[in-house]
């Protein structure tokens, strides 16, 4: 008999699960972003003991039907691509199929889950990846999960959790941030003993910043809205002797930078307010602190950060979303194009915002720099060559 033996999928999703989900808030991130791409207008969450002991998510989306409640807890299925060509224009934020089997392989979890045309719903038991029970049952349209126990199973990863303030301070900040890119949608996250958000509809993004942060915050941030049409599409044209008769060349697209970006005297001194979406997608992007960076020059000392709150809009072919396990991080296919021009938006607000002398000002003013806008810690797991490596020889 030979060596190599095929791992079971028991085992196969729980080594997927170590890609995905290194604390509770990779799996608050994993179920949100399910939520939205299911189309929720509302989502409420609830931690007790920083996740560790329950995550439950409820949402109104357009829920599941029995087979596809049962499918989505089998690897790479996923009802949001269906072909390699799919993954040159992602639109949704999932697409790997990966994150609930990996979820349900390091914890027991209950989903009920419902579409609105169905007479009654479907309540899924999982223990460790194992089905314990499926039924019908009575339930609201939508999807409801519950995560219980995380990490039950593989007491190596549990050891890794930080305390439980810290662990819920990752999960409040990731919400935050979701909410903050999403206006439109209420968003409520609640501990046992806290209401820690709750964010009601409004019109605005400014609105939402108000409504999260205060007027203070509102009232130190620039907003920034530019948009420039793309000279050329990234994706390369098939050659000559692969194109039909009804080829058509791709159009290359806008590219659009909306957002907030805080005045010389709101100094930070770590990187922890610096929030970037790329299509709606929360990523961590060293191209993009590097454009910011570059932006700030001589505006803020070069031992402070600015606070960032950035969405850009790009078609999604111009943004390779599948180069990480967690999805945190992107890659531009015109990478220069879009680095330039958050540099040369952030740099016109600023100018048109102040007049040169405050500049000078806040420049020699280091000594209020204040650490992150709440809350304290970043959402998303940093990558360790981010603050080690230079990018154009500049350490960032
Ligand atoms: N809250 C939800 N409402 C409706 N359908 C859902 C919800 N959560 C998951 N699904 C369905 O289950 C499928 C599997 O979800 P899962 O998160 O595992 O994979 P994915 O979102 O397709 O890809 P990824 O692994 O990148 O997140 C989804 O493709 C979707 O069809
Ligand atoms: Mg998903």
């Amino acid at each position: 008999m030979g060596r190599i033996r095929i791992l079971t999928d028991q085992v196969a999703n729980q080594i997927a699960a170590g890609e995905v989900v290194d604390r509770p808030a990779s799996v608050v991130k994993e179920l949100l972003e399910n939520s939205l791409d299911a189309g929720a207008t509302r989502i409420r969450i609830e931690v007790e003991a920083g996740g560790r002991k329950l995550i439950r998510i409820v949402d109104n989306g357009h829920g599941m039907g029995r087979d596809d409640a049962l499918l989505a807890f089998e690897r790479h299925a996923t009802s949001k691509i269906r072909s390699s060509d799919d993954l040159l224009s992602i639109s949704t934020l999932g697409f790997r199929g990966e994150a609930l089997p990996s979820i349900a392989s390091i914890s027991r979890l209950d989903l009920t889950t419902r579409m609105e045309e169905d007479p009654s719903g479907t309540v899924i038991e999982i223990a460790g990846g194992k089905i314990l029970r499926v039924e019908d049952t009575g339930a609201p349209s939508g999807t409801s999960i519950a995560v219980h126990d995380l990490f039950f199973n593989t007491p190596a990863r549990r050891k890794f959790l930080k305390a439980e303030s810290t662990e819920l301070s990752h999960v409040t900040a990731l919400v935050t941030h979701y909410a903050l890119a999403h206006p439109d949608k209420h968003f409520e996250l609640h501990s046992s003993t806290h209401a820690l958000l709750v964010a009601p509809p409004v019109k605005k993004p400014a609105e939402r910043i108000y409504q999260i942060f205060g007027n203070d915050t509102l009232q130190q941030l620039i907003p920034v809205a530019a948009e420039l049409k793309m000279e050329r599409a990234g994706l390369p044209e098939p050659p000559p002797w692969k194109r039909d008769e009804a080829y058509r060349a791709p159009e290359p697209g806008f590219l659009r930078v909306t957002g907030f970006v805080s005045k010389p005297e709101l100094q930070k001194l770590n990187r922890n307010s610096l929030y970037f979406f790329v299509n709606r997608r929360l990523v961590r992007d060293r191209l993009i602190v590097h454009a910011v960076t570059e932006a700030y020059r001589n505006v803020i000392p070069p031992t402070s950060f600015p606070v960032i709150l950035m969405f850009l809009e790009m078609p999604p072919e111009e943004v390779d979303v599948n180069v990480h396990p967690a999805k945190t991080e992107v890659r531009f296919r015109q990478s220069s194009f879009v680095h330039d021009f958050v540099r040369d938006t952030i740099r016109n607000a600023l100018i048109n915002a102040r007049p040169a002398a405050a500049f000078l000002q806040a420049i020699t003013a280091s000594a209020l720099a204040t650490p992150s806008l709440l809350p304290a810690t970043s959402p998303l797991p940093r990558s360790p060559v981010e603050s080690s490596t230079p990018l154009g020889g500049l350490r960032l």
